[in-house]
């Protein structure tokens, strides 16, 4: 860590550097420590905090206004927010939801703003990290916005996917939208994959105890994620590594989303090691 004489608060001045997170609710996000820590690590006046605009298209206005120069956002705005983007990253355009807001401030008088999709990243990252992605074919859980970032992602990377989902029809709409093939629950025994990716909320806590697949089937993956991290190890996982697969936690995908960010912002590699250790300070904060 930099040797810094001042505390955080005292470093807060004219100079500071704005960044923050929208979304609702936004008491329980991560993101702030495992930002701050970054800034912390490299020096960089920054900083970083929660907002709960009661309105986006003003909480937008005040944004650019006030001189923020990276913005993350999470549910329920990620879709709701593409109308007042200047422009959109391709892949995030694909996704059709945007979780990283970037103010280009070069010109005053006409400040841009783009969106990106950072999920998608970390996702891949965390997976590529057990697996090569353009030669394997990943089974994915669920259909909601996070299934749709992974499973972008995923293809992006020249991984082949399959998508299950408790819900038929909207697991068929996902599969049709990224052009793979869907598989009802009871049929799911009959998939080869390499991965599993369990993108529902299945296993969270307080519903800690519930798989989001029959237990007797996780053995068949060579690697198996979790996007859920309380418990930082959920059944799934526990099961999975019981059953002999590799397995990659829920903080993996939030800190590499994280990094990527914050080099989208700072231009500078992000301190992966600080940032996670931020991420699991808070985690067990928070159960004890
Ligand atoms: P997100 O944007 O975080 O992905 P979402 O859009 O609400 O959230 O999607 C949640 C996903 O988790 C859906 O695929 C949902 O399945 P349904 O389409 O059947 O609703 C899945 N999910 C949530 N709770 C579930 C449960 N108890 N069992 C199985 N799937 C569940």
């Amino acid at each position: 860590m930099l040797c810094c004489p001042f505390s955080r608060g005292e470093m807060i001045n004219g100079h500071t550097q704005l960044f923050g997170i929208i979304g609702r609710p936004v008491t329980h996000s991560l993101s702030p420590a495992m930002h701050n820590a970054a800034f912390t690590e490299l020096g960089i006046n920054g900083v970083y905090i929660p907002l709960q605009p009661t309105n986006l298209d003003q909480g937008f206005d005040g944004l650019k206004s006030l001189g923020f120069i990276g913005v993350s956002v999470t549910v329920p705005f990620k879709v709701e927010i593409l109308h007042l983007l200047d422009r959109i990253d391709p892949v995030a355009e694909k996704i059709g939801a945007v979780n990283t807001l970037l103010f280009d401030r070069s010109d005053p008088a006409k400040i841009l703003c783009t969106g990106y999709n950072t999920d998608w990243i970390g996702s891949n990252q965390a997976l590529a990290e057990e697996l090569v992605l353009e030669k394997s074919t990943v089974l994915i859980i669920g259909a909601g916005g996070a299934a749709r970032a992974v499973g972008f992602g995923l293809q992006e990377a020249g991984a082949r996917i399959v998508i299950t989902n408790r819900t038929e029809s909207k697991g068929r709409d996902l599969a049709s939208l990224l052009g793979c093939p869907f598989v009802p629950a009871a049929e799911v025994a009959h998939v080869q994959a390499d991965a599993l990716v369990n993108t529902t909320s299945v296993g969270m806590e307080p519903h800690n105890t519930i798989l989001p697949i029959a237990s007797e089937l996780i053995g068949r993956f060579a690697v198996v994620m979790d996007i859920v991290y309380a418990p930082l190890t959920t059944r799934l996982l526990r099961e999975a590594a019981a059953q002999g697969c590799r397995t990659i936690d829920g903080l993996k995908m939030l800190q590499y989303q994280g990094a990527a960010q914050f080099t989208l912002w700072t231009k500078r590699p992000a301190p992966h090691a600080t940032m996670r250790e931020a991420l699991l300070r808070v985690l067990q904060a928070r159960s004890s």
